[in-house]
């Protein structure tokens, strides 16, 4: 096999682990998979490597707890940290959260200075800005995950109401991850016609509804943790289009100067992916309606900032 990209994946919980999963089996990437708990990461590694010969992939996992190993990654992913338990709100994470991953973004950009940083780890948009903060790096080269799920689940639901195919649904849902979050049907298109024109505003309502809840809805499932098949194909969508320089657009929170009349502050926007991290930010046209309901989102992320003193 010829050279394959390698990605660190931290946290090897189920968020982590799953993404690791789908890059080795698709191969995309080789993986190093690293947790705080010893022989987690090991264990999960050899016994995904255990599968090559029925799965057919040659792209490698490894298992560790030390960083060393994670030297020259070109992708650090970031779901180190405590996920969501019922009654618990996405913010209720953010000071534990935010303690690891201050001390995972040190210690994985000593052995990777020219990585890009893809978060994971929620209170998301928050989480994204104080990796960027301790980082140093160019805001291009940290970015965080959820637009991509947040649309994911978003198409999902369109798809089942129209009885379509999932993947003939483009969905666009901008802002911060959290109840404040914002699908726009008008950029929503299915084989190339907006939602709008497709479906009843009360029909369109109920969707956006529960893509606002799909996380919590996981969550009231589970018990005891979230949601991790569809934030995994989502990591990886956005992982595959950095890796091989895809220029794809995908809903991602990134850092914003002024785009939206959004300034100096991470929130989820389209953004055009590839090799060096955020290529550039898309503007798509948006209702006034929207527009309002974005800044408000984007407002919340600051003042969820501001608590961590950032
Ligand atoms: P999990 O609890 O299964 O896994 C977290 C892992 O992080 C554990 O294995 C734990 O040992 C490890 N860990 C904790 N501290 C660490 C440290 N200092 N260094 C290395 N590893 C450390 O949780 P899960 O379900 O994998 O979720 C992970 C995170 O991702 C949570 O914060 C969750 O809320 C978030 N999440 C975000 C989504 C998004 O759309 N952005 C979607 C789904 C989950
Ligand atoms: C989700 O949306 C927990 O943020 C995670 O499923």
């Amino acid at each position: 096999m010829g050279y394959k990209p390698k990605v660190t994946v931290v946290g090897a919980g189920f968020v982590g682990a799953t993404t690791a999963q789908r890059l080795v089996e698709k191969e995309i990437a080789n993986v190093v998979l690293i947790d705080i708990v010893e022989g987690l990461a090991q264990g999960k590694a050899l016994d995904m490597m255990e599968s090559a010969s029925i799965e057919r992939f040659l792209t490698r996992i490894t298992g560790t707890t030390h960083y060393a190993d994670t030297r020259g990654s070109d992708v650090v992913v970031i779901t180190a940290g405590l996920a969501r338990k019922p009654g618990m709100s996405r913010d209720d994470l953010l000071l534990k959260n935010a303690e690891i991953l201050s001390s995972v973004v040190l210690e994985c950009i000593q052995y990777s200075p020219d990585t890009i940083l893809l978060v994971v780890t929620n209170p998301l948009d928050v989480m994204t800005y104080l990796a960027w903060k301790k980082s140093g790096f160019p805001s291009e080269r940290v970015l965080g995950m959820a637009g991509a799920l947040d649309a994911a689940r978003y198409a999902y639901f369109i798809a089942e109401e129209l009885k379509c195919d999932p993947s003939d649904v483009e969905a666009m849902v901008l802002g911060g991850h959290g109840d404040a979050m914002v699908p726009v049907p008008g950029q929503t298109k299915v084989k190339g016609i907006s939602l709008t024109d497709l479906l009843e505003i009360d029909k369109i309502e109920a969707i956006h509804q529960k893509t606002r809840d799909g996380g919590a809805e996981i969550v009231k499932y589970l018990k005891t943790g979230s949601a991790y098949y569809a934030p995994s194909s989502s990591v990886v969508q956005m992982v595959n289009a950095i890796v091989y320089d895809l220029g794809e657009v995908i809903p991602s929170c990134v850092y914003l100067k002024g785009e939206y009349g959004i300034k100096d502050v991470y929130c989820g926007v389209p953004a055009r992916l590839g090799s060096k991290g955020v290529r550039e930010v898309v503007e798509i046209p948006l209702t006034d309606q929207e527009i309002t309901a974005l800044r408000k989102s984007a407002e919340e992320v600051r003042q969820n900032c501001l608590r961590l003193g950032l």
